[in-house]
């Protein structure tokens, strides 16, 4: 995993699933196409809802659940394609075939990955942020943001 600079980390709280959704729809307006964000946390943190806030901003407009017999699934965004992995179940595969990831991540393609510690980093295209949620009690969740290049810029 390559340390990003600790000062493109930023924390923010979310008080409810339409707030993580929200800062989602925010994070969305700042990828381009080729770009890949890896969502992190425990079991119902909160990956999903932040994958299908920004997944709307993006026009995907059927549902947005987690994939359940395949590694990922393809959404038609308004200009590109939204790709979501959930690699929860990769673990468990010791021959880990490489190319049924590489699939999902092109340049056209924005790809959001849930359990992204499954998998080596290396392997998921062009990380451009890291997303951490964690439960603080009830419906409240720390939500800590890490960009690559600093917040939505590019090199
Ligand atoms: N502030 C919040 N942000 C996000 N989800 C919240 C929040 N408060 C409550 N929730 C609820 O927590 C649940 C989160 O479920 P979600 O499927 O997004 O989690 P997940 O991290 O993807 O879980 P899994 O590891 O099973 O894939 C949903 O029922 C959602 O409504
Ligand atoms: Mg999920």
């Amino acid at each position: 995993m390559i340390a990003f600079p600790s000062t493109h980390r930023k924390a923010v709280r979310s008080a409810c699933p339409a707030e993580t959704e929200a800062l989602a729809a925010d994070v969305a307006g700042r990828l381009v196409a080729g770009d890949v964000v890896l969502v992190s946390g425990e079991l119902g943190a909160g990956k999903t809802t932040f994958v299908r806030g920004a997944a709307r901003a993006l026009g995907v407009r059927g549902p947005v659940v987690s994939p359940t017999f395949t590694v990922g699934a393809r959404y038609r965004g308004r200009q590109v394609t939204v790709a979501h992995l959930d690699l929860y179940r990769l673990g468990n595969l010791d021959d880990e075939d490489p190319a049924l990831l590489a699939d999902y991540f092109s340049g056209e393609t924005i790809a959001f990955v849930e359990w992204p510690e499954r998998a080596v980093e290396e392997s998921l295209g062009h990380v451009v942020l890291r997303v951490a949620l964690e439960h603080l009690g009830g419906d409240a969740r720390q939500v800590t943001l890490e960009w690559r290049h600093g917040e939505g810029r590019r090199p």
